[in-house]
C-alpha cells in the first residue's frame, strides 16, 4: 500500500455566518487520509462532522488553512472543483441530496456525467444497475426516489456516491435511516472500496461503525479531540 497522503487538510477553519450570528465550525482541524484506509469520524451532533467532510470534498470553501487532494492543493477554479467533487470524490450527503422526481437510476447517473471518457447510454445503465444492485435495489431501478422509504433512498445516494469508483469516497451518517441487518451489508460495501485502494471517511455515530474502520477521528466543537488506531 502506498503511504502517500490522498487528502491532506492542514489547519483548516470554516466559520459561518458574520457579526453575532457567526459560527466557527471547524477551528484548525489537521487531518490525513491515505490510499486504502477507513477511517471513521465522530463525536457530538454540532461538533462539525459534516463541515469537514463537506470541505474536504470540495463543497464549501475554507476560511482558512489549506487542503491538498492526491498530492496537489486543491484547485481554485470552478469548473476544476466541480470535477474533482463528481469524479475523484464519492458523497453521500447526510439528507442525501437526491433529485426527488428522477428514478433512482437516473439519480444515480447524475456523476457519470463528470467521468472522463463520458461512459455511453450502455454503459451508464450498466454501471448505475451494478451500483444499485450492490446496495440491493436491484427491483427499483426505474422508482422514482420521491417514492421511495428512507432506507432506500440512503442506499440510492450511496449506489450514486461508488457509480464512478472514486479514489475517495466521504460518507455522512451512511447507514442512520437503515436497520441493522442492512446497515451492515452497506457498510461492508463502503469497506469494500479499500479492496481497490479506495478510502473511506465515513462520519457515525454508531460504534459498530467506528469499530469497523482501521482508525477514527473524534472531533469536538470544531477541534480534533482525539485520534486512534
Ligand atoms: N450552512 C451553515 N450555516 C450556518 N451554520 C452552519 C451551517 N452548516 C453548519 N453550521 C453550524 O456548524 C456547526 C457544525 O455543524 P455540522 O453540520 O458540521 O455538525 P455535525 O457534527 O455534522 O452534526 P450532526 O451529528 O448533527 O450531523 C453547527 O453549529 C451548525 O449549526
Ligand atoms: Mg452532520
Amino acid at each position: 500500500m502506498s503511504t502517500t497522503n490522498i487528502v491532506e487538510a492542514s489547519d483548516i477553519e470554516v466559520t459561518f455566518g458574520t457579526g453575532r450570528a457567526v459560527v466557527r465550525a471547524l477551528r484548525g482541524v489537521s487531518v490525513t487520509l491515505r490510499p486504502g484506509e477507513a477511517v471513521a469520524l465522530r463525536g457530538p451532533s454540532g461538533c462539525g462532522k459534516s463541515t469537514l467532510m463537506r470541505a474536504i470534498g470540495l463543497r464549501l470553501s475554507l476560511t482558512a488553512g489549506s487542503l491538498a487532494i492526491g498530492g496537489s492543493p486543491a484547485p481554485t477554479a470552478r469548473s476544476s472543483r466541480a470535477r474533482l467533487r463528481n469524479s475523484f470524490f464519492g458523497y453521500v450527503e447526510q439528507e442525501f441530496g437526491l433529485i426527488g422526481r428522477l428514478s433512482a437510476q437516473a439519480n444515480v447517473a447524475v456523476p457519470l456525467e463528470y467521468a472522463r471518457p463520458r461512459p455511453g447510454a450502455a454503459q451508464r445503465r450498466e454501471c448505475t444497475t451494478r451500483a444499485l444492485t450492490q446496495v440491493g435495489l436491484h427491483a427499483h431501478l426505474g422508482d422514482r426516489v420521491s417514492e421511495l422509504s428512507g432506507g432506500e433512498r440512503q442506499r440510492v445516494a450511496i449506489a450514486r456516491a461508488l457509480v464512478n469508483e472514486p479514489t475517495v469516497v466521504l460518507a455522512d451518517e451512511p447507514t442512520g435511516a437503515l436497520d441493522s441487518a442492512t446497515a451492515g451489508d452497506i457498510l461492508t460495501v463502503l469497506l469494500g472500496v479499500r479492496d481497490r485502494g479506495a478510502t473511506l471517511l465515513i462520519a457515525t455515530h454508531d460504534e459498530r461503525v467506528a469499530a469497523a474502520c482501521d482508525r477514527t477521528i473524534d472531533l469536538l466543537d470544531g477541534r480534533i479531540q482525539a485520534t486512534s488506531g
